[in-house]
């Protein structure tokens, strides 16, 4: 029997085709989330769901679905919004898109520390203000990231191509992870043994950890104490890696001289506070959103949906 499956949100035009054509499809039809209430309901009946990460799939959502969904297969890499243990234990199956947003994703690392550095969201709206009325020396100057230390928490797939194109600027790479590269990936990026040894060779800070219970709030006030005076700190990662008051403090005081951040706590209610900063380069987590990734993504669900109800391990199981 064709199987039925409910997408929290929306897919591209090619995997929409494919998705309609193997599968008894039904959309959520918003772009808000549905809430607990409405996945819940309309979970009912259904094999399998496409979820995203503004789909809250936490222990209790997770208890309260039907025996009938047997797994949620995430429109992403991270699947910090998916309690884990909980699918597992109810034995549903989770299933992510690793890999094919990896470039796209280190594209906005490079633009946010380019953005940052360079000032590049204020001078935009000085300019839309009508405010460019001259040229003085001192005009509109930032900070370069050429030749500058970039460190990078959570050297996996995106931090790594990060740390690639970032010696295209002549960046020195540090890193600090659970544990070593070998040579070959590491590809001479230096490796740091604590955080705080990180920090405080991190002209450039980049955050490419997943969001776990041990990355939640990671960089806090003690942590941003420890970075150089005048860093950049950018985040592509998950927006709870970030103790937002802690960069706020630091981004007024000018100890963080400019921050570059695509993923936001609460997105997309983001802390207000960002929004009256100069010093802030902010998108709309768009880290993975170009055509071509999000159809890869797209896929890559499509893949692990037809493993799974054939019989087959799904190629990328998360639990
Ligand atoms: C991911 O895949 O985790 C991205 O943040 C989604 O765009």
């Amino acid at each position: 029997m064709t199987k039925k499956i409910f997408v929290t949100g929306s897919v591209m035009p090619e995997v929409e085709q494919r998705l309609r054509a193997g599968y008894d499809v039904t959309f959520h039809g918003s772009d808000i989330p549905p809430s607990a209430d409405e996945l819940i309901s309309a979970a009912q009946g259904m094999d399998g769901l496409v979820v995203y990460p503004n789909t809250p799939m936490n222990a209790e959502v997770i208890a309260r679905l039907p025996d009938s969904v047997r797994i949620i297969a995430c429109h992403a890499v991270g699947v910090d919004n998916v309690d884990l243990d909980a699918a597992q234990a109810k034995g549903v199956t989770v299933t992510n898109t690793p890999e094919v947003l990896d470039a796209a994703t280190a594209e906005v690392a490079i633009l946010l520390m380019l953005g940052a550095a360079r000032r590049a969201s204020e001078g935009e709206r000085l300019i839309r203000r009508g405010d460019w009325k001259s040229w003085r020396v001192d005009f509109m100057v930032g900070t370069e990231i050429t030749g500058r230390r970039l460190g990078i928490i959570g050297m996996g797939n995106i931090g790594r191509l990060v740390a690639r194109r970032a010696r295209a600027f002549d960046m020195e790479v540090h890193y600090f992870n659970r544990r070593p590269l070998p040579a070959d990936k590491a590809e001479g990026a230096i490796y740091h043994e604590t955080l705080d040894s990180l920090l405080g060779v991190s002209d450039v800070l980049s955050l490419n950890c997943p969001l776990t219970a041990e990355t939640r709030h990671l960089l806090n006030r003690e942590r941003i104490a420890k970075l150089p005076k005048g860093a950049i700190v950018v985040n592509t990662a998950r927006g709870p890696v970030i103790d937002d008051d802690a960069l706020i403090e630091a981004l007024k005081s000018g100890h963080v001289a400019a921050a570059g951040l695509d993923v936001f706590e609460g997105e997309p209610k983001l802390n207000p506070a960002y929004l009256g900063l100069e010093n802030t380069f902010l998108l709309p987590h768009i880290g993975s959103a170009t055509v071509k990734t999000r159809t890869a993504m797209g896929l890559r669900v499509l893949e692990n949906l037809d493993a799974f109800f054939a019989g087959q391990e799904p190629p990328h199981r998360m639990a």
